[in-house]
Order: C-alpha cells, then sequence, then structure tokens
C-alpha cells in the first residue's frame, strides 16, 4: 500500500461525483449529507453554476434543501474541471447518462466512455472510479482496458503519479425517492476486484453497513447484471398484470381485485402490480431494450425474447387509452349503440392507427389530459405514457388541454404544440373527456362534483385505476378505466 493509500483509509474520504444529472446529483448531494467532502463535475458549466448556486434544474423531493444545505457548508462544490477533481478525490462516482442511442436499442456509452478516459488523463493520486451509470454487461471489463491504456498513454506523456482502480456500484433509486433511496438503500452492490477497492466503499457506506443494509461482493458483470435484471424484473411484472387487463377488458372482472389477490401470496407480492398505462420514464423503456441488444450481440436473442413481449403489452395500453377516449366520447355523443371501430389495424395487429371513423369523433373534441410525467412526484417526462397518449390524441385532431403539478415546462419541450394549462381547474373547465394518466395525489382527490360544475361533458377514463368508479358514475360521470370492460 502507498503513503497515499494508507492515508486515504485513516482520514474521511473525498469523493467526487462525474455528471450532475438526475443520478450524480443526487448522489453528490446525499454523499455530502453523509459527511463527505464532495466535488461534482459536469461537463455542462450553466448547471454548474446553477448547482453551485444552490439551484436544482429538476424536479425531486428532498433534494432542494439537502443541496442548499451542503453548498452553504462548503462541503459540497462543483466544477467543470477534470484537472481539480483529479488532484483532489480519493473516490470518483460515475453518474453520467447511458441513455438509448437515436434509432436504436442499444445503450449510447459515449458520455461514460468519456468520463473514465478523462479522468485517466487527470487523476494525479491513487484513486478509485466507480461506475454507478446503468451499462450493458461487459462493459466494466472494457473500461478497466480503456482506463489502463489510457493512462499508460498519458503517464507516457508526462508525470501522472497514482494508481487507478476501477469498481462498478450500480444504483436502484427511484425518481420520488431519490433521497430516502441512496440514504438508505435496500442492498448494496459493489463489483470489485480488490479487498483494496472493496475496502474504500465500505468506508463510503459505513452508515448504511452500520444499519445491517445487505452488502454484496461480487464481480463487474454480476454487477452490471443486477441493475438490468432488476429493471426487467419490475417491468415484466407491470407489464405481466396489464397483459391480464386485456383479458379483463374482454370478459369483465376487476383487475386491482386480481392484483390483490395473487400479490397475498409473498413469492408474487403486490407491489408493481398496478394495472394502468404501463410503464416510462429514463430507466426501464430503455434498459430492457438496451439488454435485448446486448443479449443479441451475445448471439442469445432467444434468451430475452420475452422481453420483446413486455415491451409490447406495455405500448398497447397507450393504444387501448386511446380506443378508449373513441368509444367514450362516441357514447357520449351518439348514445351507446354507436360502436366506432376505434382502430384500423396493420396486418399482424400492429402498427395499428386510429380508424377514420375515430378520427372523426376525436376531431375538435376537447381532453382535459390530467399528468404529463412517467409518474407522481417527478418532473421526466422521458417515455411517458401520458405524454405519447396526450401527442397521439393531438395528432388525431382533439384540442388538448394538459395539466401536470411539475411537468408541463418538459412536456412543452417535447411536444411545444400541444396545449398546456398551470391549472387543474384551466384544463377541466369546457372538457369533453377528462384523461387521468399520472396519478398525483392533486388528481387522487378531485371531488366529483366539482369536476362536473367545470366540464362540459361528464366523461371519465381512470388510466390509473385510482379513483372509486362508483363514485363518480354517482356524480353523474361516464367511467371507463384499464384493465375494466366498457360498456
Ligand atoms: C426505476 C426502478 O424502480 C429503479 O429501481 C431504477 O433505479 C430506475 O428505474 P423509476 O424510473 O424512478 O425507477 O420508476 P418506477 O417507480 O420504477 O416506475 C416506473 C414506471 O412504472 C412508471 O411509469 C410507473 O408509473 C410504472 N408503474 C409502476 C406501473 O405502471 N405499475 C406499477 O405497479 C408500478
Amino acid at each position: 500500500m502507498t503513503r497515499q493509500r494508507e492515508r486515504a483509509s485513516i482520514v474521511s474520504l473525498r469523493i467526487s461525483v462525474i455528471g450532475t444529472g438526475y443520478l450524480g446529483a443526487t448522489h453528490a448531494a446525499c454523499m455530502a449529507e453523509l459527511g463527505f467532502e464532495v466535488l461534482g463535475l459536469d461537463i455542462d458549466a450553466a448547471k454548474v453554476e446553477a448547482l453551485s448556486r444552490g439551484e436544482l434544474p429538476f424536479f425531486e423531493p428532498g433534494l432542494p434543501e439537502l443541496l442548499i444545505k451542503h453548498v452553504d457548508s462548503g462541503r459540497l462544490r462543483f466544477t467543470t474541471s477534470y484537472e481539480e477533481v483529479g488532484a483532489w478525490a480519493d473516490v470518483h462516482f460515475i453518474g453520467v447518462g447511458t441513455p438509448q442511442k437515436p434509432g436504436e436499442t442499444a445503450a449510447d456509452l459515449r458520455f461514460v466512455d468519456a468520463a473514465v478516459t478523462s479522468l485517466a488523463r487527470h487523476i494525479t493520486r491513487d484513486a478509485l472510479i466507480v461506475g454507478k451509470s446503468t451499462v450493458p454487461v461487459g462493459t466494466a471489463a472494457r473500461l478497466k482496458d480503456l482506463l489502463a491504456t489510457t493512462r499508460t498513454e498519458a503517464q507516457a506523456a508526462g508525470q501522472l503519479p497514482g494508481e487507478v482502480e476501477l469498481a462498478w456500484n450500480p444504483e436502484f433509486l427511484r425518481e420520488g425517492y431519490a433521497v430516502q433511496d441512496t440514504l438508505s438503500p435496500d442492498r448494496l452492490v459493489v463489483g470489485v476486484e480488490s479487498d483494496h477497492a472493496e475496502g474504500l466503499l465500505r468506508q463510503v457506506y459505513a452508515k448504511s453497513l452500520a444499519e445491517d443494509t445487505p452488502w454484496i461482493r461480487t464481480d463487474f458483470a454480476t454487477a452490471e447484471l443486477v441493475k438490468v435484471a432488476a429493471n426487467a424484473f419490475l417491468a415484466t411484472k407491470i407489464s405481466f398484470i396489464n397483459a391480464f387487463s386485456e383479458i379483463t377488458e374482454q370478459v369483465g372482472g376487476d383487475i386491482g381485485t386480481l392484483a390483490d389477490a395473487i400479490g397475498h401470496d409473498p413469492r408474487i407480492g403486490r407491489k408493481f402490480l398496478n394495472a394502468g398505462v404501463g410503464f416510462g420514464g429514463g430507466c426501464l423503456p430503455k434498459d430492457i431494450r438496451a439488454l435485448q441488444a446486448r443479449v443479441s450481440e451475445l448471439g442469445l436473442d432467444r434468451t430475452t425474447r420475452f422481453l420483446a413481449e413486455m415491451d409490447d403489452i406495455n405500448l398497447r395500453r397507450r393504444d387501448r387509452v386511446v380506443d378508449l377516449a373513441v368509444q367514450v366520447l362516441s357514447h357520449s355523443l351518439h348514445g351507446p349503440s354507436s360502436a366506432a371501430s376505434p382502430r384500423t389495424a396493420g396486418a399482424d395487429g400492429a402498427g395499428s392507427v386510429p380508424s377514420p371513423a375515430a378520427v372523426e369523433i376525436l376531431h375538435g373534441a376537447k381532453v382535459a389530459m390530467l399528468g404529463v410525467t412517467f409518474k407522481p412526484n417527478s418532473d421526466d417526462v422521458r417515455d411517458s405514457p401520458a405524454l405519447d397518449v396526450a401527442n397521439r390524441l393531438y395528432t388525431a385532431g382533439a384540442d388538448v388541454a394538459a395539466y401536470d403539478p411539475q411537468g408541463n415546462a418538459n412536456a412543452a419541450q417535447r411536444f411545444p404544440r400541444l396545449g398546456y394549462v398551470d391549472s387543474l381547474e384551466k384544463a377541466l373547465v369546457g372538457a369533453d373527456l377528462v384523461i387521468l394518466l399520472t396519478e398525483w395525489d392533486e388528481f387522487k382527490t378531485m371531488d366529483p362534483d366539482y369536476v362536473g360544475r367545470l366540464v362540459d361533458r361528464k366523461n371519465l377514463i381512470d388510466g390509473r385505476n385510482i379513483l372509486d368508479p362508483q363514485t363518480w358514475q354517482d356524480a353523474g360521470f361516464t367511467t371507463a378505466a384499464l384493465g375494466h370492460r366498457f360498456r
């Protein structure tokens, strides 16, 4: 062990976090909350300036308070300089994005590669680089080689002291609960190749270890796979119940009761069995697609073929909301016997589009769209089912008034032509149809009589199964919900 290594093990570690997006900013603030000195790095100077002023560029409950607290105390700082972090930190966490490649299903690893290369060129002391980003299996092994060759080249070009090692430590945080999930994780998975690397990570996570959080030491490949396996399983659970929704929509039955009943079996469990418009966000959809792409590269296409089905089931839920909108409006305008066929299917049922009759019904209909984010307590609209449905209805000619407590601004960047309003009331006034697709508390607690007074026609689609249909029917509404037969 070099003298620097000994020093690192006896004084508090200095931590850098590369990438200050959703994952990185949360991790940096939480590391400061745990008592470490933290330096967050981002290549976006505007973001660094905002964070340095204590301003968070996205919505996450509890995080602004932590950011301000630790920026004020001086324990949390931000920089754009790799030189600065390379000379300063003992442990460098990488929290940059691994988005879906444009037009492909595979993950785009450009940002992870750039972070490792830049660190390799600028670290001037013993250090551990810890990947947190979600990556395809095999990436850490490749990055280890990239680190070694880049460092050898950089060292040949000039003086660059220090030994640098790589570890992989996947993140399982949920948006909306990111602070809680980072400070009190339900497990810690560390892919390491030495006791030294594990020892440093044990120091970082000493508080969680003292609270008996399960600690899983493993190799790189397992650490990478744990993350994608967890997300694939969660996506499968959601699509599983949504597949049964397609059945109960045909034959009747109550999808919520079905989920409760199977969920009582502890081997199954009730969590993530909420039927509705399905999953979205920056993780689940892209992770199951990236996994399929990676497995295909490995020549194992059949192994994860089921995930393509899960993706399909998920996307079909969006079609279903559009179809229900047509059916409910048609029923409201022309009475129960007017069964406009909502969809013109492609040859295999895939790629179907609203039929001409459906487009005619949607044209000019005023739709109050409640929610545009992919889930509540977030302003994230990436791959949001709600926003996708809003856009499809708009494209079919509906007059959409979308309202989300936090997501309007992000949604407007993606789909600027949709109509956005800044209150629930404004969305509801004059509506022919109310569609709830994100289960914010503000929507859960809506009073049907209040809503009834604002809308033109009392039509409601509950895309998250959070409202009691009987209460709304008693207030004069025609209701439809995913996983339930509409008659
Ligand atoms: C997910 C994982 O939960 C987290 O562990 C990982 O680190 C990142 O990806 P997140 O994207 O924040 O977290 O969202 P999550 O709470 O998992 O919800 C994902 C989507 O599934 C949302 O659109 C949500 O509305 C939907 N969902 C969830 C359902 O449709 N039904 C359910 O029962 C649960």
